[in-house]
């Protein structure tokens, strides 16, 4: 069976890469990451990729600095390491309208909350767990969503929910919010590598 290859786009940490590397290593996963871009030289995304021999990329506005040359290569790396599905995971800028167009519908991003909710420019990291605290909702928990235009407004592919309680802080919420994710995205990974949530 051909592999369905996925190109993963982050800024730092990139837990939510560890995490679907680790799941394309399952016997029966049907995913292989295939390239990792990263904005930031320095970060854990890419020292990961790079450690576990995996195409890495550092990609930005000191790599290139006219954003269409960097939308262009961006598109253009993503076709030559044969990229399926291309996935955000804690990537702080926008997509290029040239890769978006290239991808369309096939660009997904993971983002720390309940979608419409706590979504937008500005909203990453810890303001949202802060917002959703601050809000009194009961229920947080991170979507996967298609990447539009727009930060935060894409359909929503899948959510998983997860309790917000009395004593949460910004920290503990935000700790079981990214526990939720390293499970939830390879599953929508996996899913969409086996054709669902196809449009
Ligand atoms: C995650 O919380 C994700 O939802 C958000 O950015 C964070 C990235 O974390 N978009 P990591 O780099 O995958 O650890």
């Amino acid at each position: 069976m051909s592999e369905f290859r996925v190109g993963v786009i982050a800024s730092h940490n990139g837990s939510n890469l560890r995490a679907l590397h680790k799941a394309s290593l399952a016997p029966d996963a049907r995913f292989q990451i295939a390239l990792v871009i990263s904005n930031n030289s320095g970060s854990g995304a890419l020292a990961y990729a790079r450690e576990h021999e995996i195409p890495a990329l550092h990609m930005s506005g000191r790599t290139h600095v006219d954003p269409d040359d960097l939308d262009d290569a961006m598109r253009i790396a993503l076709l030559e390491h044969s990229v399926d599905l291309v996935v955000t995971a804690g990537y702080m800028k926008k997509i290029g309208p040239r890769t978006r167009k290239e991808y369309s519908s096939r660009i997904i991003n993971i983002h720390p909350a309940l979608l419409p909710r706590h979504g937008g420019q500005g909203m990453f990291g810890q303001a949202v767990h802060k917002a959703v605290l601050e809000s009194g909702d009961q229920v947080s928990g991170p979507s996967v969503h298609l990447v539009t235009e727009e930060y935060d407004t894409g359909d929503v592919i899948a959510q998983t929910e997860v309790p917000v309680l009395a004593d949460d802080t910004v920290e503990s919420l935000g700790a079981r919010v990214l526990a939720a994710e390293h499970t939830l995205l390879p599953l929508v990974v996996r899913q969409m590598a086996a054709g669902e949530h196809s449009e």
